[in-house]
């Protein structure tokens, strides 16, 4: 059974470790999600440090799998802070141990971002990912518009450079 629920503050701190080993294994099994390899649990646990504290200061709004009282899975939300755009958050940091991918997990997540992000009055959400990935198919299953892409924007975490995809999605 798993549970996909957002995490608060104290929630956040207290699954720090559960988080940081989701993004390690991403990072050391090849996603470009902002770092570099090689790169540690103690990297991964200072990254959740900050977010945990980001949530605490409702900057960030922390979602999470939970699957027999461990975190398996995890995305954000982060609400835009420019007043003149109330109306629009980036999903960002979207991660799936890899251990359990390829069950709709991150489809699950994404349809719960969607319900939250609606709760709150927001209309436009916008992400970007390394383009012909995963993670590219399935926004586009997820109803996400591609606008365009950026050659050679970021480093995959081994070296080389990789396109990134653009996306956005209009909650109506
Ligand atoms: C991209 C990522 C989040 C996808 O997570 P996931 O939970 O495996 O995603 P889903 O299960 O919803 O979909 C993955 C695949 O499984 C398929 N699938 C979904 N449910 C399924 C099921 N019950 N049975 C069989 N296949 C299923 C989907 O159709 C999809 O197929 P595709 O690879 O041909 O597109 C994951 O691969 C990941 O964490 N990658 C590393 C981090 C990353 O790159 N994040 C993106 C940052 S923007």
């Amino acid at each position: 059974m798993i549970d996909i629920r957002i995490l608060d503050g104290e929630e956040a701190r207290q699954r720090i470790p559960e988080l940081a080993l989701i993004l390690k294994d991403c990072v050391n099994k090849g996603a470009s999600v902002s770092f570099m390899n090689p790169f540690s649990l103690a990297e991964a646990v200072g990254f959740f440090t900050e977010i945990a504290e980001a949530v605490s200061r409702s900057e960030v709004v922390l979602f999470a799998a939970i699957e027999d009282g461990r975190a398996i899975a995890t995305v954000q939300l982060q609400p835009v802070w420019k007043p003149n755009q109330p109306h629009r958050a980036d999903v960002a940091k979207m991660l799936v141990h890899s251990a359990h991918r390829n069950q709709g997990l991150a489809q699950k997540l994404l349809d719960t971002v969607d319900a939250e992000a609606k709760r709150r009055g927001m209309t436009l959400l916008t992400l970007d990912t390394m383009s012909d990935s995963a993670a590219e198919r399935l926004y586009l299953r997820a109803g996400y518009i591609k606008a365009g892409i950026i050659p050679n924007f970021a480093l995959w975490p081994d070296g080389g450079l990789g396109d990134t995809s653009f996306f956005y999605k209009e909650i109506l």
